[in-house]
């Protein structure tokens, strides 16, 4: 499936994930966000780096986060405050119904380091 996501400077790119796979698995092999990083997916183990903000529209079409998401990205937010349109990418799982889906990867590019490796 093609999605869009918007990288850490404004600047649009596709992204292509299957069926299946988590938004961050299609980050990471689209460059957008370092699997070095984020090799755990675990969120209890992690700092909500792969957080990414989707936007209403497609926020509505996703399933709700769990109790452990909203505390992980509560938890890591500045002010404490979760963010409506915060999500974590290694909690969204791709599915048909996701075609042409538009989120924004806040962590830094990364396509310098990891260009040829794929999850
Ligand atoms: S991979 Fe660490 S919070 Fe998602």
């Amino acid at each position: 499936m093609n999605l869009s996501a918007i990288d850490a400077e404004g600047k649009k790119h596709q992204v292509v994930g299957l069926t299946g796979q988590t938004l961050l698995k299609a980050l990471c092999n689209a460059g957008l966000i370092d699997p070095e990083s984020h090799r755990l997916e675990q969120i209890d183990a992690c700092s909500a780096e792969c957080e990414v903000h989707v936007a209403q529209e497609w926020l509505e079409r996703l399933s709700s986060p769990s109790y452990d998401e909203s505390y992980v990205l509560k938890r890591n937010s500045r002010n404490r405050e979760l963010n409506k349109h915060a999500r974590l990418g290694c909690q969204v799982v791709l599915e048909q119904d996701l075609e042409g889906m538009v989120a924004g990867a806040l962590a830094k590019s990364c396509k310098s380091k990891t260009s040829s490796r794929t999850l």
